[in-house]
Order: structure tokens, then C-alpha cells, then sequence
């Protein structure tokens, strides 16, 4: 049974995009809606002119009443009732609550090989740190941050000179690759750890 994906995002949504792109053919899942927190977010006018539905729900009148915004972000995604739940480049903090309501079947990439660096700047603390290699991490969403069982990671080498910018443009192509490999064996029930090669 074909899987019913739903993407969040907040900007531009590079990894949506290539999502989006990977779920043909015999792949096991299919794209249901892209949603942003962000009515401006440039990744909806690109899922809407890939023909897939979009909701916006701007966060900002909410002012900071998390629930009351997820509340509203829960109308679209629940008609669209997917099966999985892709965070893309989403910059919105979940409550327990909203998390507890996917938890299981929603999955997040973030720009640092777990569990190091968890929260925001990872390029600028990766270089801080003097680290030797950087990288990202595909894991399953829990009520804390950045912490849920990790299904996928790939890595790059630092350079020298490598600075935050440089090292963030490296990180989104490795970001562009695991994000969708992670999703077709997820989609297919594997919940493993695989290192993207
Ligand atoms: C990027 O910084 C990426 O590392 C993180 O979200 C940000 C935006 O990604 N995952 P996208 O282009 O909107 O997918």
C-alpha cells in the first residue's frame, strides 16, 4: 500500500524538493501535501508547480501559543491524513503533545551528525570545535529536540578554510542525498541505521 507523505517547511525547501523527486516510479510512498509555517516560504510556490497540494499556516498571529498553532496546522495535515511526517528545513519547535500525535511515523534532518550539536549554528560550532569531520542526520521526531532514534547519517571531511557558509553548502547536497534514502526504506518499514556511503 502506497505510503501518504507530508513535508513541513519554513523557507525554501531544497530537501523537499528532492523528496518530492524521489518518490516515483516504484517507490513506496507518494507526496500528499507540503505545509509551511512561512505563507511566503519559497519551497510552496515549487510543490504547488509539482502539482501537490500546500497549506500555509502563518505562525506569527499565534504569538507563541504553540498549541493554538499547531491546533491550526493539524486541520490541513489531517485532511490530508498522511502516513508519515517529513520535517524539511522546519524551524518551528513541537510540543510533546502535537509530536505525541506522529510519533513513530515522523522523521527530521538535521545539519550535524547527532548526537553532537543538537539546536541551531552546527556549521559554526563544527569548525569551533576544531571537529575533523561534519555532516547530517535523518532521525525519527521525539518530544526532545533533536534526539529521536537515528535512522541515517552521512559525512564529509572539513577543510581548511571551510567556514560556516561553505560548510553548509556542503552539508545540504550530502542533506539531498540521505534524507530521500532514509525515506524509501522508511516507507518500506525499515527503521535500521544506515550510513549513507
Ligand atoms: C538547511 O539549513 C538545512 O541544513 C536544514 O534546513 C535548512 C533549509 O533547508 N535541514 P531547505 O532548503 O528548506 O530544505
Amino acid at each position: 500500500m502506497t505510503k501518504r507523505v507530508a513535508i513541513l517547511i519554513s523557507g525554501g525547501g531544497s530537501n523537499m524538493l528532492r523528496l518530492v523527486e524521489s518518490m516515483v516510479g516504484d517507490h513506496p510512498a507518494r507526496p500528499v501535501l507540503v505545509a509551511s509555517n512561512d505563507p511566503e516560504a519559497g519551497g510552496l510556490k515549487r510543490a504547488a508547480e509539482m502539482g501537490i497540494a500546500t497549506a500555509a499556516v502563518d505562525h506569527r498571529p499565534f504569538k507563541g501559543d504553540r498549541p493554538a498553532f499547531e491546533a491550526a496546522l493539524s486541520a490541513p495535515l489531517e485532511e490530508a491524513a498522511p502516513d508519515i511526517l517529513c520535517l524539511a528545513g522546519f524551524m518551528r519547535v513541537l510540543t510533546p503533545g502535537f509530536v505525541a500525535r506522529w510519533q513513530g511515523r515522523m522523521l527530521n534532518i538535521h545539519p550535524s551528525l547527532l548526537p553532537k550539536y543538537k539546536g541551531l549554528n552546527t556549521h559554526a560550532r563544527a569548525l569551533e570545535a576544531g571537529d575533523a569531520e561534519h555532516g547530517c542526520t535523518v532521525h525519527e521526531v521525539t518530544p526532545e529536540l533533536d534526539d529521536g532514534p537515528i535512522l541515517g547519517q552521512a559525512c564529509l571531511a572539513i577543510a581548511p578554510g571551510d567556514t560556516p557558509e561553505s560548510l553548509a553548502s556542503r552539508v545540504l547536497t550530502l542533506e539531498h542525498r540521505l534524507y530521500p534514502d532514509v525515506l524509501r526504506r522508511f516507507a518500506q518499514g525499515d527503521r535500521s541505521f544506515h550510513q549513507l556511503s
